[in-house]
Formats: C-alpha cells, structure tokens, sequence
C-alpha cells in the first residue's frame, strides 16, 4: 500500500548527512569542557539526528541522553510561540553541561522558549545543536553553536522531520512540495 506522498527531490542526501554530523560530532566533543555531557533530545523530529550524533562521540565523554516534548500552539504553517511542555527532562541540569538537539530551526520560537526555560535551571553551559537552519523567516535570533546545514524557506521531510507525522523514516532530507503531499 502507498503512503500518498511524492516526497520531491532530494535536498541532502544520506552521505552528506552522515560527513556531516561526523563533522559535528567531532566539534561538539572538542569544545566541551568538562567530562560529561547531557544531550537533550527535542522528540519526535530529533530522534534519528540525535541517535547518529551521540554514536559519533568519543567513548572519554560521558554522554548522557535526555529528550523533551514540547507541543507549539498555532496553526500547521506557523507556530505561535506559545508553547507547552509534555515531557520534561528527568534530572536536575544545574553545574552541567547540556547540548540542546534539534531537527530544524524555522522562526526559533520553538529554540528560545526552550533556552529560557534551560537556562533558569542554571547549567554550566547550554549549547545548541540544530541539524538545518531555515533563517529566512526567522523572528527571534538565536545562538544555534553547531549547525548542520543552511536551507532555504521550503519545507522538507526525512531524516526525522515529518509532514503529519509520516515520512521521518527517510535517510535522505527531500523537499516536499505541499501538492505532493494531498493524499492520493
Ligand atoms: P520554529 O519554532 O518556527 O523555529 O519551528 C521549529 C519547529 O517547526 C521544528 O521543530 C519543526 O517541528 C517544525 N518545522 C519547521 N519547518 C519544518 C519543515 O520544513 N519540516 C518539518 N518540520 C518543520
């Protein structure tokens, strides 16, 4: 059975992802200070980003794993900045350091609400680490520390992003034309 969706062509294929998150692996060890790192997941879109970044680090740093849900009100196409937390991290952050995960930033409503709420925790150090950037259509800036790639305002699946909650499931990042994605 067919899923309905044409996916579009590919914007970043699996190899380039793959050099690239080594790439940032390799970044984020080396610039992090102390022993130990706390990885915080934001669920469902950084699973699979998340999942290969850890595996890359060296086995000196005590990486520890972590995710948050979050829910944004607002409609399919914008966020409205207002957001909800649905999962919360299990452990107090204060004196670590923590690297926040995310698939992608479009307007950082999303990335800043979330730094406002880490940091009142008062960790050692709070990182960023976004595998794409759409800065087009941003309105609040944000220090993202490590970033995979830059795109442009389209809207893309795969690799961990969704449309609907399907096509997370492929290794390649494709941009989707919202024609394409009427069920069919
Ligand atoms: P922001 O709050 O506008 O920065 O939006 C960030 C969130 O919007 C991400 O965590 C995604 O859930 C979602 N999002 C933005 N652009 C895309 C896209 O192109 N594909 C899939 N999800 C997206």
């Amino acid at each position: 059975m067919e899923s309905g969706y044409k996916t579009g062509k590919v914007l970043i294929s699996a190899r380039e992802i793959q050099n690239r998150v080594d790439a940032l692996a390799d970044k984020i060890a080396s610039g992090t200070r102390g022993r130990e790192l706390l990885v915080v997941g934001i669920l469902n879109g950084a699973v699979i980003f998340l999942s290969d970044l850890v595996r890359r680090m060296p086995l000196e740093l005590d990486v520890k794993i972590d995710f948050m849900s979050i829910s944004s009100y607002g409609n399919a196409v914008k966020s409205s900045g207002v957001v909800r937390i649905l999962k919360d991290i299990g452990s107090d952050i204060a004196g670590k350091d923590v690297l926040i995960v995310e698939d992608i930033i479009d307007t950082g409503l999303t990335l800043s609400y979330l730094l406002n709420i880490l940091n009142a925790r008062r960790p050692a150090s709070l990182r960023t680490c976004v595998l794409l950037d759409k800065s087009e259509k941003r309105e609040i800036p944000v220090t993202i520390d490590y970033c995979g790639f830059s795109i442009p305002d389209v809207f893309v699946v795969g690799y961990g992003l969704d449309c609907g909650g399907s096509l997370r499931h492929l290794s390649d990042i494709h941009a989707l034309d919202a024609i394409d994605a009427i069920d069919g």
